[in-house]
C-alpha cells in the first residue's frame, strides 16, 4: 500500500511504501507514472539501491542518455556524478530543466543522494504547467507563438573559461550546436501547456529584436521562481528525485560549502518538444 504525502500546493509529493531496490512490477510501474504525472516531482526516502537498479529503473521508463561533460559512475556512462566539494564546488546554480540543449531533452530525471551536507543543499522545483497557467491569456498566446534557441556552451561557460575547459569540453560543444524549442511546450502525456524556457540554457526568442527577447526572458525567469510554484526537498543519503524534466525546472541551494555533497543522476530519453 502507498503512503502518498504531497509536499506542496504546485507540486511535488513523497511516496513511501516501495522498496525500489526490487524489480518493479507492471502494477507498481504504472502507479509510479501516474504520481508523476500528477505531482510532477516525486520522491523517494531510504533506497538504498544500487548503480545496477537505478539504471534498470529508469530503463523501465525507457532508453537512458549520457551527458557530454559530467563525470560518470565506474562502469555506468549513464550515471552521471554531481558532486561539491571545498576544492571543486558544484558550478549549478541556476533555474533549469535539464540539458534542453539537446533536440529531445530528457523526458525524466532521477537523482539520488549519496553524500549529503550536515545542513543545506537541498533542491527546489518549480512546476511549469502552475507557472504557464498563472499568466494572462494574452500573454499565453503571444508565447505559443515564439520559438527560442538553447545551447550548451551558454549552459557551461564557466567551465568552459577555466583553464583547459574549451579543450576539455571540445567534443560535447561540437556536438551540441544551439537547438530550437517552442517557449510553451504541451505535455505529451497530460496534455497540459508548460513554459520552456530556462535561465541556464535559453539564449535568446527568435524573430524578437534582442532588447526585446532579453526583457521578455527576463520577466519568464522571474516568473517561474514565484514561490507559489515551488516545493523544497531536503535530502538524506539514500534519497531518490524523480522529476518530470517535460514541466518542471528546478535549482539546488548552495548553502554547504564547504561540505561534501554527492549526487548520482540518470535521465531518460524524450520526445522532441511541440
Ligand atoms: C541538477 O541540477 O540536476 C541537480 C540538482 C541537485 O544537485 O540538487
Amino acid at each position: 500500500m502507498l503512503d502518498i504525502k504531497p509536499m506542496a500546493g504546485a507540486l511535488g509529493a513523497e511516496i513511501h511504501g516501495l522498496d525500489l531496490s526490487r524489480e518493479l512490477d507492471n502494477d507498481d510501474f504504472l502507479r509510479i507514472r501516474k504520481l508523476l504525472n500528477e505531482y510532477q516531482v516525486i520522491f523517494f526516502r531510504d533506497q538504498d539501491i544500487s548503480a545496477a537498479n537505478m539504471k534498470s529503473l529508469a530503463l523501465s521508463f525507457g532508453p537512458v542518455q549520457t551527458h557530454p561533460a559530467y563525470e560518470t559512475v565506474v562502469g555506468f556512462p549513464e550515471i552521471t556524478i554531481l558532486e561539491s566539494t571545498s576544492e571543486k564546488p558544484t558550478k549549478i546554480e541556476a533555474w533549469h530543466t535539464d540539458m534542453t540543449f539537446n533536440e529531445h531533452p530528457p523526458m525524466a530525471t532521477m537523482l539520488k543522494a549519496e553524500i549529503t551536507p550536515p545542513k543545506g543543499g537541498d533542491t527546489m522545483w518549480s512546476s511549469m504547467t502552475v507557472a504557464y497557467d498563472a499568466l494572462s491569456y494574452h500573454m499565453q498566446n503571444f508565447l505559443e507563438s515564439l520559438n527560442a534557441v538553447h545551447d550548451f556552451s551558454w549552459g557551461f561557460k564557466e567551465s568552459l573559461a577555466e583553464p583547459g575547459g574549451k579543450e576539455r569540453l571540445a567534443d560535447a560543444v561540437a556536438a551540441n550546436p544551439p537547438v530550437r524549442h517552442p517557449v510553451i511546450r504541451v505535455h505529451p502525456e497530460t496534455g497540459k501547456k508548460a513554459i520552456f524556457v530556462n535561465e541556464l540554457f535559453t539564449t535568446h526568442i527568435e524573430g524578437l529584436r534582442r532588447d526585446e527577447s532579453d526583457a521578455l526572458l527576463a520577466f519568464l525567469f522571474s516568473h517561474v521562481k514565484t514561490d507559489e510554484f515551488t516545493c523544497r526537498f531536503q535530502w538524506r543519503a539514500n534519497s531518490l528525485a524523480i522529476w518530470d524534466n517535460r514541466c518542471t525546472q528546478h535549482r539546488p541551494i548552495n548553502d554547504y560549502f564547504p561540505q561534501h555533497r554527492r549526487m548520482e543522476r540518470i535521465t531518460i530519453d524524450g520526445d522532441k518538444p511541440y
